[in-house]
């Protein structure tokens, strides 16, 4: 019968974990303080001064991530770039979601290999629609968009992207064995390898990795710190 390792390893910095909730947390926020910009009982100085206090700070949020791209690990921009098993590994959650989770959902390091692209690109939508909200009322078109329309269709996109990492998320903790949803809060996620014996040795764990359909890149966890529970 194989024995089960799992390796509880760090790999959200608490940086990196910051600059998530901060946007998270902000965006919730906007998105609030938008719909009640536009009712007319509520108070509208009182919403609109939060609302570009929050923005304000989504966009602090977001220097920090630029920060990280250039240290080390998971928050690197090395980690945006898929290497061949994260491209299989793409396309596993392809069938995953096409089957409605019945395809089994791939092994991944940090980023969700499908996502990866996206919080690249998300990234970006949330500095365009942070700098249109510094210069709503600006005269200048950009390529006939006016400054408001532009901040309030990527106000829509960021909703859309919302809704669906959300629900992604809670249905790869619900249907992994990672703990993705707990890893964003304290940085921890689980690793599961079958082996023939209790060996903790990591060149060894290595090659359990690889011998999986879509592996891990298990050169990051050798780099990282781990708590054995194995
Ligand atoms: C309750 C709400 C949320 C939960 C539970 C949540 C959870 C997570 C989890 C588990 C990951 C890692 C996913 C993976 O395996 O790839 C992640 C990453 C990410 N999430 Fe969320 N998220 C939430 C809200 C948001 C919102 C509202 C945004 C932005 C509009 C957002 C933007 C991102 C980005 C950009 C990443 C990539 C992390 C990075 O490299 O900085 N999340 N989130």
């Amino acid at each position: 019968m194989p024995l089960e390792n799992i390796r509880y390893v760090l790999i959200w910095s608490p940086w990196l974990r910051l600059s998530h909730w901060l946007i998270a947390a902000g965006t919730a926020f906007q998105i609030t303080s938008a719909w009640a910009l536009k009712h007319d009982n509520a108070n509208y100085t009182f919403w609109l001064d939060w609302h570009i206090i929050s923005g304000q700070i989504i966009l602090m949020a977001l220097v920090l991530r630029v920060v990280l791209f250039f240290s080390p690990g998971s928050s690197s921009w090395r980690a945006f770039f898929p290497d061949k098993t994260q491209r299989q590994a793409m396309l596993q959650m392809i069938k995953f979601y096409l089957s409605f989770a019945r395809f089994p959902l791939p092994n991944w390091y940090a980023h969700n290999p499908l996502w990866l692209p996206l919080y690249l690109l998300m990234f970006l939508v949330l500095a365009g629609s942070s700098m249109t909200g510094l210069f709503y009322d600006a005269t200048q078109n950009i390529s006939s968009y006016s400054m408001s329309a532009l901040h309030r269709d990527l106000a829509y996109i960021i909703i859309i992207f919302s809704l669906f990492h959300i629900v992604t998320v809670l249905l790869h903790d619900l249907k992994g064995k990672g703990a993705f949803i707990s890893a964003m809060i304290n940085g921890y996620r689980y690793f599961h390898f079958t082996g023939q014996n209790n060996d903790t040795d990591k060149h060894s764990l290595k090659n359990q990795a690889e011998k999986k359909p879509v592996t891990i890149s298990v050169d990051s966890i050798e780099k990282r710190p781990t708590v054995g529970k194995d």
